[in-house]
């Protein structure tokens, strides 16, 4: 399973590739406000950091300014993918840019027919979002399971990215699934390390350190 680190973040990104879990980031227009830097600077900054896909969000609402944008972002690093929101609009653009050799990466999918059709206009990546749906009491991760099981039943290469991440249930729910991508907040991506018992465990052998002769 591949990590993603769902931020703009450039200092949560340099942690996250310490550990070693960094496999690729996406970004979204919330994102990188929360930085105060230029879009276009914070995603070419992220891609030299990452040798990863990085995703970087269209905000344009036809296919064409969306086409335009996609260009434009594309020529900041070879790894950038668009992130294009799930509208008639938006497959256009994805049919497009697929035609164009663009990587996109479809996102705001509630429902698995909008990933199947996302699939089959040529996205590589499809965010279903669990977190927002499981927040108005839909579960998010039977989303995931159908529409994997739908890409599956077809032979479709798009990745499924597990998108709107709250807690470490919904990465252990995406891995069971067989979800390709979970896009984890830096925050999330700690929690999945830590156990109170390793947190004992390390107390207690510290402390029975002390107690061994010095020589
Ligand atoms: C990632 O691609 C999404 O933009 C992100 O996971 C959305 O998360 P949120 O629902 O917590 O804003």
């Amino acid at each position: 399973m591949k990590f993603f680190l769902d931020t703009a973040d450039v200092d949560e990104i340099r942690e996250g590739v310490a550990m070693g879990m960094v496999d690729g980031v996406t970004t979204n227009p919330t994102l990188v406000a929360r930085t105060g830097r230029p879009f276009k600077e914070a995603i070419a900054e992220i891609c030299k950091i990452v040798a990863g896909p990085v995703s970087a969000e269209a905000v344009s609402e036809d296919a064409e300014g969306m086409i335009a944008e996609a260009r434009e972002l594309a020529a900041i690093a070879p790894n950038v993918v668009i992130k294009i929101p799930m509208t008639i609009e938006g497959l256009k653009a994805v049919t497009a840019c697929a035609e164009l050799g663009i990587q996109t990466n479809v996102t705001l999918v509630f429902q698995p027919l909008q990933g199947l059709m996302a699939a089959k206009a040529g996205a590589r990546f499809v965010s279903p979002f669990v977190g927002r749906l499981d927040d108005i009491s839909i579960d998010g991760m039977e989303m995931v399971a159908d529409l994997k099981t739908m890409l599956r039943n077809y032979g479709f290469e798009t990745e499924v990215i597990v998108a709107s991440i709250r807690h470490p249930i919904h990465i252990n729910q995406a891995a069971l699934i067989g979800a390709d991508i979970a896009t984890i907040p830096l925050k999330v991506l700690k929690a999945l390390a830590r156990h109170p018992l390793t947190d004992a465990g390390i107390e207690r052998f510290l402390e029975d350190y002390q107690k061994i002769p010095k020589s």
